[in-house]
C-alpha cells in the first residue's frame, strides 16, 4: 500500500501596509522600469507584526483548510530569513502562537528555496510513517533588512504562505524532489554581518552590514541557467513532457527571469503561476503564497501536473512535481 504526501489545506497572509512602486522615485527607480523589468506593481511591509505573526496566520488559515484542529498538526517547520529573533527558531514563536505544544517545531534556512526544501523535509517524515499532519509554513519580512536608501529596496515584499501536508492512499501528492545547494555562491546574496563570522559591532551597523547584499546579474545569470537544468532532470526522470504540466508555480525573483526559465522549457507562460505585482519577491514564503491563491481561485483540477521551481542565496535550488 503506497502512503502518498498530499497538499490537504493551504493559507496565506500579507500585511495591510502596501508600498506602491512610485515610493522608489526618491531612490532614482521609477515605477516603469520596476513593472517592466521586475512584474511588480507593489508589494507589502509589516508596520508592528513580526515574521511569526504573518507565519501563525497562515498557518492557522492551512490547518482550518484542511479541515483539521490545531492539536492535529504533529510537525511545524518554519522556512524564513528573517526570523523574529536570531534564536530561538521562528518555528517556536509560531508554535506558541498556535498554541500546539504536541508538535515539534523548527526552522529551516534556504533563503528563496526555503518553501521547497522545507516541502521536503516535511515529505520525508510523513513518508517514513513518522508523522501524519505537517504544517509548513514559508514567512519573511525582508523589509526588516532592507536598505531602504539603495535602490534595489525595490525587490522584496513581506508575506507567509502555509501548506498542511498529509497522506493519502489515492494515486495523488508528491511524485519527486529534485534539489540542489552550491556553497561557492555565497557572497552573491548575503547579509554580511550578524553571524558569527562578523558579529553586530558599532561599525557593523553603520556601514549598513545587516541589510541584504544582492549581485544581481548573478542572480539573474545562476536562475536562469540552474531552474531549467532541475526543471529538465525531474521531467526526464519521470517520464513526463513539459506539455503535459498544468501549471508551473514558482519562487518569484522577477518576471524576466519567469519568462526566461517557461520560455529555456517550452512551457507557455500562461501556465507559470505568477503574483509578484501584488507582493514583489517574498522570499521563502512565495511559492506557499502563490499556490494559496491558484488553489483558491480554483484553478487546479484532478490529475494535473504542477511543478513547483526555486531559487535562492547559497546557491539553493530545486524542483519538485505533483499530481493534484
Ligand atoms: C536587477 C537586474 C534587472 C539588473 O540588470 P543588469 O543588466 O544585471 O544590471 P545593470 O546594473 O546593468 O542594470 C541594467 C539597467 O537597469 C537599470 N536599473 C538597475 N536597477 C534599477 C532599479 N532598481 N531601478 C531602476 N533602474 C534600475 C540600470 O540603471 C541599467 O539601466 P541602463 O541600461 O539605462 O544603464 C537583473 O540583474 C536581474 O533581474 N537580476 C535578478 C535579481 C533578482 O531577481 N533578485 C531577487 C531574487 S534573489
Amino acid at each position: 500500500m503506497s502512503r502518498n504526501v498530499f497538499i490537504k489545506g493551504t493559507g496565506s497572509y500579507a500585511p495591510e501596509k502596501v508600498i506602491p512602486n512610485t515610493y522608489f522615485d526618491r531612490v532614482g527607480s521609477n515605477d516603469k522600469w520596476i513593472y517592466n523589468t521586475l512584474g511588480i506593481k507593489e508589494r507589502r511591509i509589516v508596520e508592528d507584526e513580526t515574521t511569526s505573526d504573518l507565519a501563525a496566520k497562515a498557518g492557522l488559515e492551512a490547518i482550518k483548510d484542511a479541515g483539521l484542529e490545531v492539536k492535529d498538526i504533529d510537525m511545524i517547520v518554519v522556512a524564513t530569513t528573517t526570523p523574529d529573533r536570531q534564536a530561538p527558531s521562528c518555528a517556536c514563536f509560531v508554535q506558541e502562537k498556535l498554541e500546539s505544544y504536541q508538535a515539534v517545531a523548527f526552522d529551516v534556512a534556504a533563503v528563496c528555496s526555503g518553501a521547497l526544501f522545507t516541502i521536503s523535509v516535511a515529505h520525508e517524515f510523513i513518508k517514513t510513517g513518522r508523522y501524519n499532519n505537517v504544517l509548513v509554513i514559508g514567512a519573511d519580512t525582508f523589509s526588516t533588512i532592507t536598505d531602504w536608501e539603495r535602490r534595489d529596496s525595490v525587490f522584496f515584499g513581506d508575506g507567509a504562505g502555509a501548506m498542511v501536508l498529509s497522506y493519502t492512499e489515492e494515486d495523488k501528492g508528491f511524485i519527486d524532489f529534485d534539489l540542489h545547494s552550491d556553497g561557492r555562491g555565497k557572497e552573491h546574496f548575503t547579509i554580511p554581518s550578524g553571524g558569527s563570522e562578523n558579529p553586530a559591532t558599532k561599525k557593523s551597523v553603520k556601514n549598513k552590514e545587516h541589510y541584504f547584499q544582492m549581485n544581481g546579474k548573478e542572480v539573474y545569470n545562476t536562475a536562469t541557467k540552474v531552474v531549467p537544468e532541475s526543471i529538465n532532470a525531474i521531467l526526464k526522470r519521470n517520464s513526463i513532457e513539459v506539455d503535459q504540466l498544468a501549471y508551473m508555480i514558482p519562487h518569484q525573483p522577477s518576471i524576466g527571469i519567469l519568462k526566461s526559465i517557461a520560455k529555456q522549457i517550452g512551457l507557455p507562460f500562461e501556465k507559470v503561476t505568477t503574483n509578484m505585482d501584488k507582493y514583489a519577491n517574498t522570499s521563502g514564503a512565495t511559492i506557499p503564497l502563490v499556490f494559496d491563491e491558484t488553489h483558491k481561485a480554483g484553478k487546479f483540477s484532478e490529475g494535473d501536473y504542477l511543478l513547483f521551481a526555486a531559487v535562492g542565496a547559497g546557491w539553493t535550488w530545486g524542483t519538485a512535481l505533483y499530481k493534484w
